[in-house]
């Protein structure tokens, strides 16, 4: 930065703060504002929170400020829930007002200013993105179909690392693997696709694309240029990289997916209708003018930032678990051995059958939430909320990871202890009938793929118990189970070497 510019930062900084200040004590008359630290002019509370607004250092300001409380990060308000009475009334009472998600010129980049359906606003928009997604996404139906795809994708997981000599000595890296299994799983619904393995280029182009799309939404690094609006102009070239990702991303689902099955279906007779996957009912709301081309790219770009990798993180939570709990691992093994017999491979239509192992899924997706503070909410229009006023367009995180973890409300939730949800939590299901237990939301914006993850969860981890001894690598007795992130997602901070002994039936 020259000096003629830091002059410029300096007396811009100064003159809104003199605003600011006026500004706040214009509202302070006349607003009840949520409680929360002393903000400072400009920057608000923000050098006092920092950056890394995760689950953890949330649920620490709920303890001293209270299941409301308000931070001003810059210019944005940030409201924070954290209790299942305030989850009920943002989610579900006042869900219509808290409906909308918030922006930034990051996300305004990844989602064409909101023609997608995760990030878009409340309204016309989002409600037809919802109901054209729902046929080929998010039915029993689409379970059905799918389903023999997904223990095809867990067989071949199972066989590969059989056939790995390194699985029963020193160890894989499970994830990597997985990885593939649920690229392939959510391409199948797609577009009837698969990768046969890691080193396909075109997964390895789609995996990189997509991390570098979730590693510059969800940075840190471009916090100054949202938060303090005149900065702005100093992100020019973070969103130059960002348009250049997504620009590159998009092409490649249109040119390698979208239009290849266009293709494929100019080429097929009408009548083969049983064989329609997710794109071909998309391409069809398109045709009938529902929806456009870019609407369309917009929908493949959604399911892969909410559906592969939210699912990816639960497997490899819930097996690092199971690797630390041995006796636990052990009673999911003798559970699936009595129910279907020893090595009776287990099926989508069995889970209903193994309580345990849901019991074990539910504790992961409690103790280890991926998505702790769901996916942010946002009120259009100023609003009230516990008796206090909420300025138009505030960020609200319900802090759904305390909810679950709260000890005034679970007991010792610290512990990884599957027993709980046959025992004492035993009414708690996972779609939200219990407002301390929202792993995927609840109420207009919760999470509709909560249909495929369940069983996908259940078929994987259910069949890498059941063929494989998971152990730590030699020289270890535990895993690390060290968190990383919170504030989008929260993931294993280093993926674990597990050693799989195949068990001989
Ligand atoms: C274990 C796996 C998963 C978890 C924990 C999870 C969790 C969540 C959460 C917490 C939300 C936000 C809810 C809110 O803001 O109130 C969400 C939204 C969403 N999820 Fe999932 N999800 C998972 C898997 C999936 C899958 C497999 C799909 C698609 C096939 C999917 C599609 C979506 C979509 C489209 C939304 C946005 C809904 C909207 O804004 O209207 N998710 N998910």
């Amino acid at each position: 930065m020259d000096l003629v510019l830091v002059q410029k930062v300096l007396v811009a900084l100064f003159a809104s703060s003199v605003v600011a200040i006026g500004v706040a004590k214009l509202r302070g008359k006349k607003l009840k504002l949520p409680p929360g630290p002393l903000p400072v002019p400009v920057f608000g509370n923000w050098l006092q929170v920092g950056d890394d607004l995760n689950h953890r250092n949330l649920s620490d300001l709920a303890r001293r400020f209270g299941e409301i409380f308000l931070l001003r990060m810059g210019q944005r308000n940030l409201v924070v829930v954290s209790s299942p009475d305030l989850a009920k009334e943002v989610l579900h009472t006042q869900g219509v007002e808290f409906g909308s998600r918030t922006r930034n010129v990051v996300f305004d980049i990844f989602t064409g200013k909101g023609q997608d359906m995760v990030f878009t606003v409340y309204g016309e928009h989002w409600r037809k993105m919802r109901r054209i997604m729902t046929v080929p996404f998010f039915t029993n139906k689409v379970v059905q179909q799918n389903r023999a795809g997904w223990e095809f994708e867990a067989a071949k997981v199972v066989e590969d690392v059989r056939n790995n000599p390194a699985s029963s000595t020193t160890g894989i890296v499970l994830r990597r693997r997985l990885q593939l299994m649920m690229y392939n799983n959510m391409y199948r619904i797609m577009f009837d696709r698969r990768f046969e393995s890691e080193e396909d280029p075109l997964f390895q182009r789609l995996r990189a694309l997509n991390g570098e799309r979730s590693r510059l939404a969800q940075s840190f690094e471009y916090n100054y240029g949202d938060f303090i609006p005149i900065l702005r102009p100093f992100l020019r070239g973070y969103l130059k990289i960002c348009k250049e990702v997504k620009d590159r991303r998009l092409k490649l689902f249109k040119d390698y997916f979208v239009e290849e099955r266009k293709k494929l279906a100019s080429t097929k007779p009408a009548e083969n209708n049983s064989l329609k996957c997710a794109i071909d009912h998309i391409l069809d709301a398109e045709k009938k003018g529902e929806i456009n081309e870019d609407n369309v790219l917009y929908i493949v770009e959604n399911i892969n930032v909410a559906a592969i990798e939210t699912t990816l993180w639960s497997i490899e939570w819930a097996i690092a678990e199971l690797v630390n709990h041995p006796e636990i691992q052990e009673k999911v093994r003798a559970e699936m051995d009595a129910v279907l017999g020893p090595g009776v491979q287990i099926t989508e239509p069995d889970m209903q059958r193994l309580p345990y192992l849901q019991a074990v899924i539910k504790e992961t997706l409690r103790l280890r939430m991926a998505i702790p503070l769901l996916v942010p909410h946002m009120n259009l229009h100023d609003a009230k909320l516990a008796g206090y006023d909420i300025p138009a367009e505030s960020k609200i995180l319900v802090n759904a990871w305390f909810l679950a973890n709260n000890p005034g409300q679970w007991k010792r939730p610290e512990e990884f202890r599957p027993e709980r949800f046959l025992e004492e939590e035993k009414h708690v299901e996972a779609n939200g009938n219990d407002f301390r237990y929202l792993p995927f939301g609840v109420g207009r914006r919760s999470c509709p793929g909560i249909i495929l993850a369940l069983p996908i969860l259940g078929i994987t981890i259910g069949r890498l118990v059941q063929n494989f001894h998971l152990l730590p690598p030699p020289g270890q007795n535990k895993l690390d189970t060290t968190e990383k992130g919170g504030q989008f997602s929260l993931h294993i901070l280093n993926h674990s070497t597990i050693v799989a002994k195949p068990r001989v039936f």
